[in-house]
């Protein structure tokens, strides 16, 4: 059954942790924070001060979404704020295997994340280091960006990797996935939807964004 994470990106921020209770209440899987350094990413989103108040508003598994140039110098920080997974981009890691042991020697999942530009070939050698994969479907640094459909083949050719080695994880998409797209990124082969833009919005209430997207995955 494919997951659904909200991602606060696109909440209020004036009413945060009633949101994050709303998603919780409507079935979401776990909640992402994208952390934005203003440096990998040209944009400066929050810290682990977004990271603790969600974890005081749901018991659900938060993601920490590290897009940050230097995930070694904070990923205490995160560990302390409550993250339960910590997801940290291939591109920023000469070696991901370091940092992804340590993520998971104290007590978090570790995601590696893949950006557009970068080829699935270069998270080849780390398919069992990391617990969970992550393929941006769109450049990361900002919500409400439409899917760039050429990542999707990214996403087949992961699972088929991790297929082939006989290797169950999850394979997260991140980045214009909504109504219109959520069904070819399950059909791709990801197992996890990430959605900001359309779970936080003006159209419809959280809890309503959830239950038409778990619709139409049939989850
Ligand atoms: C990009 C962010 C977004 C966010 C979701 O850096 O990572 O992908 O999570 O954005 P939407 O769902 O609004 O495209």
């Amino acid at each position: 059954m494919a997951l659904i994470v909200p991602s606060i990106l696109s909440a209020d921020f004036t009413r945060l942790g009633e949101q994050v209770q709303a998603v919780t209440a409507a079935g979401a899987d776990r909640i992402q924070v994208d952390v934005m350094d203003g440096h990998f990413v040209p944009n400066i989103s929050i810290g682990t001060l977004g990271v603790e108040a969600v974890r005081r508003a749901t018991t659900l598994p938060i993601e920490a979404h590290l897009m940050i140039t230097d995930p070694t110098r904070y990923v205490d920080d995160f560990l302390r704020a409550g993250a339960n997974i910590i997801i940290v981009h291939r591109e920023v890691l000469p070696d991901p295997r370091p940092l992804l042991g340590y993520i998971r020697q104290h007590g978090a999942q570790a995601g590696l994340a893949i950006s557009p530009a970068t080829p699935v070939q270069a998270i080849m050698d780390d398919l069992t280091d990391a617990d969970l994969f992550l393929v941006m479907t769109v450049h990361p640094g900002f919500g409400g960006q439409a899917l760039i459909p050429d990542c999707l083949a990214k996403v087949t050719q992961l699972r088929q990797a991790l297929n082939a080695r006989g290797l169950t994880r999850d394979i997260e998409v991140d980045g214009g996935i909504h109504e219109g797209t959520v069904a070819q990124a399950v059909s791709a082969g990801a197992n996890v939807l990430v959605a900001g833009s359309a779970v936080f919005n003006d159209r419809e209430t959280p809890a309503q964004s959830i239950q038409r997207l778990r619709a139409l995955i049939g989850a």
